[in-house]
């Protein structure tokens, strides 16, 4: 299965450690293009290849790990959302402070949806930090939970998988709506937890 990955910092980085390790084929992609991602791509190694976000989009499954207000851009720059499977691992702030962004009173992925209209969205990967995600889920004897949720059953099931492959265990917090406010950051009562199943 190939994984894109749309943003190469810390989020972006971090997961694309995990899942190389598991054998997964990776194309990670940024703002400013394959060529500034040289580095980055020796430093991970594995079946890891820098691309456009056009390429990091056509893949299996995409991770979409960008800032908030550059979502809007991205998600306008493909008219085929439909039928992708999408991990959220956005939260919902804006900088320079990082404050939430307005939502009118919806949870971000729902709002994320939209957007990407057709996509099977997950939320997923967003109650870490970049350190913590990066690091080795197994601890005190458990492994590291990641929640997630969305509306798509088989969507749902394939990112499970890649969780489980990984070597984090996967808890599921329900629909999107319900699961997004969980996980929510800033507001959910799961973010920054670090949670060991044990
Ligand atoms: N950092 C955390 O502690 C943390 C924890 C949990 C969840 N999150 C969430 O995870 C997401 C990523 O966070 P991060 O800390 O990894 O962010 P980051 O370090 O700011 O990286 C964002 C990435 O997005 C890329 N990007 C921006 N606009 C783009 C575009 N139009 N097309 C393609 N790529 C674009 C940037 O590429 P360029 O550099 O080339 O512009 C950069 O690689 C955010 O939504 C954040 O809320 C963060």
């Amino acid at each position: 299965m190939k994984i894109g990955i749309i943003g190469s910092g810390g989020i972006g980085q971090a997961f694309a450690r995990q899942v190389l390790k598991a054998g997964y084929e990776v194309v990670i992609s940024n703002s400013r293009g394959a060529d500034s991602l040289a580095d980055v791509v020796k430093q991970l190694g594995g079946k890891a290849k820098a691309g456009s976000v056009g390429e990091a989009a056509a893949a299996d499954v995409i991770f979409l790990a960008v800032q908030w207000i550059h979502l809007p851009t991205i998600a306008k720059q493909f008219s085929n959302w439909a039928g992708k499977i999408v991990i959220d691992p956005i939260n919902p702030v804006v900088p320079p402070d990082y404050k939430i962004a307005a939502l009118g009173g919806r949870a971000s992925s729902e709002i994320v949806q939209e957007m990407l209209a057709g996509a099977k969205l997950v939320k997923a990967f967003n109650t870490y930090t970049p350190q913590l995600l990066g690091a080795s889920p197994e601890e005190a004897g458990g492994r590291r939970v990641i929640f997630y949720c969305g509306d798509d059953a088989e969507a749902k099931a394939v990112v499970k998988s890649i969780i489980d492959k990984i070597g984090f265990a996967g808890v599921d917090t329900g629909a999107l709506k319900e699961g997004a406010y969980l996980q929510q950051y800033p507001g959910g009562p799961l973010p920054g937890l670090n949670l060991i199943k044990l």
